[in-house]
């Protein structure tokens, strides 16, 4: 038998407020007919007082032990993907610990921005392999609503904020991950940036995108490691079931399942209603696929992601 890293259950959180693009339309000049034809975007959730990126995890995660049946008190390890932290210290991750009543675990953030829940998962899996823990929460949590230009309509109409996680247990069998692959390339760190942070301005700063570069970027790095990962768990094309992509933008998704000879139908689309929540996204939408019967016990699952740095990455697994 083979260890491996079962996911166990899922869940996620949104803010209260809902944003339709009309709602944008009425202060920028944009229109909900450019934002769903370039983008696939209808709406997207907005943080409001008292709701963070550590409250949207908090919730996320008690959904995901609830759905594991789990106790908090079992959690070895958390990793939580953010972009997005409440305080530049200490991490979101402990404080997910706090909230949850864990005495002593390790828990910690990882950033790699769209692809930081890859990232995290992969660390987690890693971790729990090597036997650190038996039960890990793997957390993507971002309020990108509150580093957005809300005057720059290229970017502001793209973007929401919301949280998903997955309990990973260490089980023998067939379920679980059966390969993980990332990627960075940091040559293209000034196509999808933040401008400033606690070592240069001393302010948070604002998101900048060149939307078209990033754009031609991901389609060519998700197919590349997607058929990258596929062949690391010696498996093709033919033998999935669900793609769960990094929600950027619909025509990334449809370009990218065209390339690898995927069908739509088996790509979980949350893009039109979520927008753009960075590292949130893949759980998010794992967890809407998973709630609404589509992803089932045993089914081959895809999960990948691409955003800032250049960061990419994606896993297989048998759920
Ligand atoms: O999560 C990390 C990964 N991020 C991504 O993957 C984002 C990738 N990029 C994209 O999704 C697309 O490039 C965008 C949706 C950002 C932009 O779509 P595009 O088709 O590449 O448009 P564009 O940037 O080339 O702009 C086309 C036109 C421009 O006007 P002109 O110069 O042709 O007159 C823009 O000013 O569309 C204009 N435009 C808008 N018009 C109405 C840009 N944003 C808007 C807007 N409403 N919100």
């Amino acid at each position: 038998m083979t260890v491996r890293s079962v996911i166990a259950g899922v869940g996620s959180a949104l803010p209260e407020r809902r944003m339709d693009n009309a709602e944008l339309a009425a202060t920028l000049d944009t229109s909900d007919a450019w934002i769903v034809e370039r983008t696939g975007i209808k709406s997207r959730y907005i943080a409001g007082d008292g709701e963070t990126t550590a409250t949207l995890a908090i919730d996320a995660s008690r959904k995901a032990l609830a759905d594991a049946g789990v106790e908090a008190s079992e959690v070895g390890l958390i990793v939580l993907a953010t972009a997005t932290p409440d305080q530049t210290f200490p991490s979101s991750a402990t404080k997910v610990q706090a909230a949850l009543g864990i005495d002593d675990c390790v828990a910690f953030d990882v950033h790699a921005v769209c692809t930081g829940f890859l990232y995290a998962l992969t660390v987690a899996d890693s971790m729990l392999r090597s036997g650190a823990a038996t039960s890990a929460l793997v957390i993507g949590s971002e309020t990108f609503s509150r580093i957005l230009d809300w005057e720059d309509r290229g970017t502001c109409v793209l973007f929401g904020d919301g949280a998903g996680a997955v309990v990973l247990r260490s089980e023998d069998g067939e379920r679980g991950i059966l390969a993980t692959r990332l990627h960075a390339d940091g040559r293209h760190n000034d196509l999808l940036f933040v401008d400033g942070g606690p070592s240069t301005t001393g302010t948070v700063g604002k998101l900048r995108m060149k939307g078209r570069e990033v754009f031609r970027h991901a389609v060519v790095n998700l197919a590349d490691v997607l058929g990258e990962v596929l062949g690391a768990a010696g498996l093709s094309t033919a033998d999935v079931d669900w793609v769960v992509p990094h929600q950027a933008n619909a025509r990334i998704l449809d370009a990218t399942a065209k390339k690898l000879g995927l069908s739509p139908e088996k790509v979980v689309v949350t893009v039109d209603r979520h927008a753009n929540t960075s590292a949130a996204s893949v759980p998010l939408a794992l967890d809407a696929a998973v709630r609404d019967g589509r992803i089932k016990r045993g089914d081959v699952v895809v999960l990948e992601a691409m955003g800032g740095g250049f960061t990419w990455g994606a896993a297989v697994l048998r759920y």
